[in-house]
């Protein structure tokens, strides 16, 4: 019996570094070239299987959200909302969704990561998990991310948040899955001298009771950064030149419904007729013709 997992979407924090994007909406609300940026991490999470996603975001910003996705019938899943009240920290998911979580295994993504490629490592990922599963993907820029390193086994060494010398090119994306003593664990964390409940304090807790493992992403998979108005435009462009090449979408919610098997068609053909018109619809009406 395949066992039950949950998705957290972690949409909040200050977003401060996208200023005067972020002045009057959230970061994850932005487009990355034709949908907000939220649809990628959703269709991640849905991608791997998982029908039951809490999205957690700001007081502000929640009430968008939910005005975009609703409670996720169209999508065929189950949206739940939760209100972050000021950035303490990503491991603070964790406690703002224990209930939400209960006895499940969780996996928690970053709203404004990007990922594209073939989702095995994820899925495989998920129902292999004992403890927490962490990634590690090559960058150029390790310092700008949590680093891992490995020892000759692949098992992980150390883990650092954006470190100055950085011990390996291997950065952690937002992308994680754990079992249900998340919560315990992120409970018991004491904000670092930054104030903020590290994410990084949960891995080196499960790292300590050697409950972590690590999965090395390769050239098959994109993680884009979508960290700098730059990077943003970067990843537009990537999702562009991907979409224009194939006239297939990425991070279309309905269509991954209708492929995941959490519509029917004659669902799908209900949900997608409510969309205005728009090329958005005219690409999910093409998906049945
Ligand atoms: O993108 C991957 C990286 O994400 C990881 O490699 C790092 O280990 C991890 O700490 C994180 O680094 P960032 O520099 O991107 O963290 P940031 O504080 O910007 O938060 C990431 C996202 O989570 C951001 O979109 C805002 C949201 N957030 C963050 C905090 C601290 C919240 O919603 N609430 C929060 O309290």
């Amino acid at each position: 019996m395949p066992r039950t997992t949950k998705g957290l979407i972690l949409a909040g924090g200050s977003g401060t570094r996208l200023h005067p994007m972020t002045a009057a909406f959230s970061k994850q609300l932005q487009p990355i070239y034709d949908k907000p940026m939220i649809y990628y991490p959703l269709s991640t999470l849905m991608m791997a299987g998982i029908r039951d996603v809490l999205i957690i975001s700001t007081p502000q910003d929640t009430p968008v959200f939910e005005r975009l996705l609703g409670d996720g019938s169209r999508y065929g899943i189950e949206i739940s909302y939760a209100v972050q009240n000021a950035p303490r920290g990503i491991a603070e998911a964790f406690v703002i969704g224990e209930s939400f979580i209960g006895s499940d295994q969780v996996s928690l993504i970053l709203g404004d990561n990007v990922f594209y490629g073939k989702m095995d490592f994820y899925r495989e990922a998920i129902a292999a998990n004992e403890g927490a599963t962490i990634f590690g993907y090559p960058v150029q820029d390790p310092e700008r991310y949590g680093v891992v390193e490995v020892d000759a086994t692949g098992a992980v060494r150390s883990i650092e948040e954006k470190p100055t010398k950085p011990r390996s090119n291997l950065a952690i994306p937002g992308l994680y899955v754990y079992d249900a003593d998340v919560c315990t664990i992120a409970k018991g964390l004491a904000p670092s001298a930054r104030g903020e409940i590290e994410i990084t304090g949960v891995h080196q807790a499960y790292l300590n009771a050697g409950r972590l493992s690590l999965r090395q992403l390769g050239r098959g998979i994109a993680w884009l950064d979508t960290g700098t108005p730059e990077s943003m435009l970067e990843a537009s462009t990537f999702i562009h030149a991907i979409e224009k090449r194939q006239g297939l979408k990425i991070g279309c919610l309905e269509e991954v419904a209708l492929t995941q098997g959490f519509l029917s068609r004659d669902a799908y053909a209900a949900s997608i007729a409510q969309l205005p018109p728009s090329a958005y619809r005219t690409y999910c009406e093409r998906l049945i013709d």
